[in-house]
């Protein structure tokens, strides 16, 4: 296969997690390039259900490679979690992941200070963040002040992270929150390192080399377009470019070597966590969204919000990433509609809005215009070929792909690998 970006369009929990299993086989290497544990990717198979957080779903794979980028920032402690946890469910991970050295570290402070700012902020300017600590790992990124996986396996570590830890104390107690003992942040991290060590390594050359041999790369997005720090509905986003652009920055893959981006969207839309959500749905089809969806969050188990497509969000989507195909996915949850309406633009203020504002107080108050389309009131989930669709769920899938000018790939209707139509891809 072609090396392929794979980006969630909407705000997260798309169904990433089930189409990288799907696609895994028909690549090399599966690469996670940004995000940590606030992911939550679902695969099932058969009985089994596997949420990855850190991992790249390709380690569901006998034999498939797996790298974290340096875009990811990594929690010691959780990744030794799944690495252990996927071990005692019979899965050999041997030597085919790398986690770059490159990669920023979380740490149990950063969990604290993500805590402490959500709870500081007034209602309105939460933003019901996963508190894994992800927009401080990324602030101390940026501000040049993080440590790296590398620097777990220098013999400076506690000296460094101590440094770092009277700074970090002096905040968490001037917001209130207890300081951090430094001696058992190291302990505790030092023991996920004797798990992780062997992991940890310098994934630039490696990726350069997967690039020369010709060999193929599933780039595995995190998040969604509407969460990433640049072109999401800021400042309700995660702190990462879940975007496309973010494959290159983070892998050291350049944007020349990749062929193909792949956008994962549902046909309809869910949020989790605060911020505007201009097709939600607070009536019973809002419920009943959630319900057949079963839309809990991974990570949090939260409720997540429901509510109608909107093609205004996914061209926008698709405008950003380039998407050259959809996966769309999670048809089989609308089964039971009479009728679906679709949002084909927004309003607010008397203005006509057909891309996302940026300005967020214009779409927190912008509303939906809506078409309808007529539902199937079949199921779906038992479909093995496009064709065989109800026709109503053909048109309205169709309609999908005219408003939006992204052709379709793939369509699932069903969490199992089985329920997965193959259609120009
Ligand atoms: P991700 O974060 O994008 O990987 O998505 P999540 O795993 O957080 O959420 C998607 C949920 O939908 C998971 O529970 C999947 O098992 C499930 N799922 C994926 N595709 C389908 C589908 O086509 N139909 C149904 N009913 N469930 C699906
Ligand atoms: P996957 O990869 C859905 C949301 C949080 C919150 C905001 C910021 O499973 O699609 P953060 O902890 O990142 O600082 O929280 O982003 N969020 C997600 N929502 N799916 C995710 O990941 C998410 N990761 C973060 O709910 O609104
Ligand atoms: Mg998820």
């Amino acid at each position: 296969m072609a090396n392929t970006v794979l980006v969630g369009a909407q705000w997260g929990d798309e169904g990433k997690g089930k189409i990288i299993d799907v696609l895994a086989p028909e690549v090399d290497v599966v690469v996670r390039y940004q995000g940590g544990n606030n992911a939550g990717h679902t695969v099932k198979v058969g009985d089994e259900k596997y949420v990855l957080h850190l991992l790249p779903s390709g380690m569901l794979h006998e034999g498939k490679q797996c790298v974290i980028g340096n875009g990811v920032v990594v929690d010691p402690v959780a990744l030794a979690g799944e690495i252990n946890e996927l071990r005692e469910r019979g899965i050999e991970i041997g030597d085919r992941l790398l986690v770059s050295d490159r990669a920023h570290v979380v740490f149990p402070y950063h969990g604290a200070l993500d805590a402490c700012r959500e709870a500081a902020s007034r209602d309105d300017k939460k933003i019901g963040t996963t508190k894994r600590g992800i927009g401080p790992t990324y602030g101390d990124k940026m501000s040049r002040v993080g440590l790296r996986m590398g620097d777990l396996l220098d013999p400076t570590f506690p000296q460094l992270l101590t440094e770092r830890m009277a700074e970090v104390n002096r905040v968490l107690e001037a917001m209130g929150a207890e300081p951090l003992d430094a001696a058992k942040l190291i302990s505790g991290t030092c023991e996920a390192t004797r798990v992780i060590a062997p992991f940890i390594g310098d994934s630039i050359p490696f990726l350069g080399q997967v690039v020369r041999d010709g060999k193929s790369i599933l780039f595995e997005g995190a998040q969604g377009t509407m969460l990433d720090i640049d072109f999401g509905s800021y400042p309700f986003v995660t702190s990462s470019n879940a975007t496309a652009g973010g494959a290159c920055t983070g892998t050291g893959v350049p944007p020349n070597k990749i062929d193909r981006v792949l956008g994962v969207i549902k046909t309809y839309t869910t949020r989790v966590g605060e911020g505007p959500f201009p097709t939600e749905l607070t009536d019973e089809i809002g419920a009943l969204l959630a319900k057949e969806g079963n839309e809990f969050g991974a990570t949090t188990g939260r409720p997540r919000r429901c509510g109608w497509f909107d093609a205004v969000l996914a061209r926008y989507s698709a405008m950003i990433n380039g998407f050259d195909v959809w996966a769309m996915t999670k048809l089989d949850v609308l089964d039971k509609l009479e009728t679906i309406k679709i949002c084909v633009a927004y309003e607010c203020d008397g203005k006509r809005y057909d891309s996302v504002p940026a300005n967020i107080r214009i779409l927190q108050r912008c509303t939906p215009v809506y078409e309808e389309m007529p539902g199937w009131q079949t199921p779906t989930c038992d479909v093995a070929q496009f064709e065989d669709l109800p026709q109503a769920a053909k048109d309205y899938v169709n309609y999908l792909v005219e408003l939006t000018g992204v052709k379709l790939g793939i369509l699932s209707v069903g969490a199992q690998r089985k329920s997965t139509l193959r259609v120009g891809m």
